[in-house]
């Protein structure tokens, strides 16, 4: 396990951020950076590299990356595709999303389809209760949805093919 040279220099300019002896503070950037990196998730050895990286102990990576909903320990299917179901947007139907989800892909809550394209996953507020319902997938919002925009999305994500990732692309600009 290895980041690419590009990577690693993403992730050195982003420790250098912290002061000396500081590098801990830069967990979380460079957990998610690992994740978008290894497939979607961080696997023991992903972890284990991190602690490398940073020279810290690797429970201190496992007990982080536990802890935040947005770290995956198992893996994912390309397209994780998170429904918020907190009050908003379960009134205004986040149910019958994931109902179609199910439907249409053939698998329940926190499953994934045998193509290993989507997982389907629940999630506490977004933030975006305004436009609710609404859900995450990678880092793109899709909001006010309705059963049609969900037909629409699966079609558009199962044909660009791509793994939806979080915060790598921002990370570029660092
Ligand atoms: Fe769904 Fe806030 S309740 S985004």
């Amino acid at each position: 396990i290895q980041f690419s040279a590009e990577t690693m220099d993403l992730v050195q300019r982003i420790i250098k951020r912290y002061p000396e002896g500081r590098q801990k503070s830069a967990l979380l950037p460079i957990l998610h950076i690992a994740q978008a990196e290894f497939d979607g998730w961080l696997s023991t050895p992903v972890m284990d590299y991190v602690a490398s990286i940073l020279s810290i102990k690797p429970i201190e990576v496992y007990e982080v990356a536990s802890f935040y909903t947005m770290f995956n320990l198992e893996p994912v299917g390309k397209c994780l595709i998170e429904v918020c179901q907190t009050g908003p947007c379960w009134l205004r139907g986040a149910d019958d999303i994931v109902e179609h989800f199910e439907k249409k892909l053939n698998i329940k809550v926190g499953e994934t389809t045998a193509d290993g394209m989507f997982t389907l996953k629940t999630v506490e507020c977004l933030g975006s209760c305004g436009t609710a319902p609404m859900l995450q997938c990678g880092s793109d919002y899709y909001e006010n949805l309705t059963t049609e925009k969900v037909d629409t999305l699966i079609e558009k994500l199962r044909s660009s093919n791509q793994r939806s990732t979080y915060m790598k692309s921002n990370m570029q600009e660092i």
